[in-house]
């Protein structure tokens, strides 16, 4: 779908590892470019046309990030780098504060280190416990055994919305309808599922969302925090300087800008936020229900095909997103993924970050093909052929 639109698939890569970070459409590269060339300038700063255009453009971005995830108000609305320094916010800008010694923070145990990390540093800082909902047998979390975990003391449900590597996606209109009957806050990790899946925080219930723009076809180094209004206004700031403050003097006292603004210390990341513009206008012009629907369609393909294959252990047959988590009986992972590389195809191998899946899944490596709507079925067929060739592995990787 769109294949023209990627200016690098033209070098013939099999690109398999959208879940790593996404390609770029021209449109995107485009809009960075054309920055730089044109109107290159800080923002929120100068009083000049093309200062004054970078803060048009800029500020019309947030307004497009808050229609795309529907939050009510524009302020809800922060660029931080990515995903986890957005989870690191709150959880040290927000939750240190809010949470108590014994409160409990329930999470998954295939949660990525940004959503477990944090909570782990804060535990050991405040005492809070930290609870992992069991997984079914799948490694997919259902309600009930959400439901089966809350205690009087649960203040937190923190999940991804699409796990980085079983790509199981999660209820999360239901889980933030729990969260609201039970008084729990809930935090949202949509870096898998921000270019994928149509959210609404609102809808949701969501109090915190973090994404990342370079898992949305848009550039690295920028990212969302969503954050209910009255939460962010009760959020400390963790980073201080220039284009957050009203005043300060010397005798110590001080104001902070009003929220959003207080969050975003220092020059932003200007590029970033334009071609994150641009590649929401992107999605929006394909649409989201046709992205999720092709990406199932793939990886139904890629299952049935690789099925056929002897020694090929899938972990995730049934979960519904573009990712596909396998081995080859008794390779290691990453050997796999150079022998995949011979063929130009881009696979990721490891843990993916997801360090004590292992516990679940049984085993600390596998390689992961994740798709996105620039995938074909010709390019699976392509990983078929290759995985076929199992027997040659240990050949080609020396
Ligand atoms: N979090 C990214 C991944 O899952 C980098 O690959």
């Amino acid at each position: 779908m769109n294949r023209e639109d990627f200016p690098i698939l033209n070098s013939g890569i099999i690109y398999f590892d959208s879940g790593a970070t996404s390609l770029k459409p021209k449109c995107v590269i485009d809009s960075v470019v054309d920055y730089y060339s044109n109107y290159s300038s800080n923002s929120h700063r100068g009083d000049y046309d093309i200062s004054l255009k970078v803060d048009t453009i800029y500020e019309g971005v947030r307004d497009k990030v808050k229609t795309f995830i529907n939050a009510s108000r524009v302020e809800e609305i922060v660029f931080t780098s990515g995903t986890t320094s957005s989870l690191n916010m709150v959880v040290f800008g927000y939750m240190a504060k809010y949470l108590k010694e014994g409160d409990e923070v329930l999470l998954s145990k295939s949660e990525h280190a940004s959503n477990i990390l944090p909570w782990i540093i804060l535990s050991k800082k405040i005492g809070i416990v930290i609870r992992y909902i069991p997984l079914e047998e799948d490694y997919s979390l259902s309600i009930d055994k959400i439901k089966s975990c809350i205690t009087p003391k649960t203040k937190v449900i923190s999940l991804a919305h699409i796990t980085n590597v079983i790509g199981d996606v999660r209820d999360i209109e239901s889980i933030g309808k729990l969260c609201l009957d039970n008084n729990i806050l809930f935090v949202v990790d949509a870096a898998q599922s921000i270019g994928h899946i149509k959210i609404d925080v609102e809808k949701c219930n969501i109090s915190f969302l973090a994404f990342s723009a370079h898992k949305m076809l848009g550039p690295t180094g920028i990212g969302v925090l969503y954050g209910k209004y009255d939460l962010l206004c009760c959020m400390d700031v963790l980073s201080f300087g220039g284009g957050m403050n009203s005043y300060f003097e010397e005798d110590n006292s001080y104001e902070l800008k009003d929220v959003p603004f207080r969050f975003e210390a220092g020059t932003q990341n200007i590029a970033g936020v334009i071609g994150l513009g641009r590649a929401i206008d992107y999605l929006n012009s394909i649409g989201l229900d046709k992205i999720h629907e092709h990406e199932l369609e793939l990886k139904k393909f890629a299952v049935s095909e690789l099925e056929k294959i002897p020694n090929i252990n899938i972990y995730n047959k049934n979960s519904d997103s573009g990712i596909l988590v396998f081995n080859i009986d008794k390779v290691f992972s990453q050997d796999t993924a150079i022998f995949l590389n011979r063929f130009n195809i881009c696979v990721r191998s490891g843990n993916h970050c997801a360090k004590i899946l292992k516990d679940e899944i049984g085993t600390t490596n596998t390689c992961r093909a994740s798709f996105y709507l620039y995938n074909n079925k010709e390019e699976i067929l392509k990983l078929v052929e290759a995985l076929r060739r199992q027997d040659e592995v240990y050949d080609n990787i020396i």
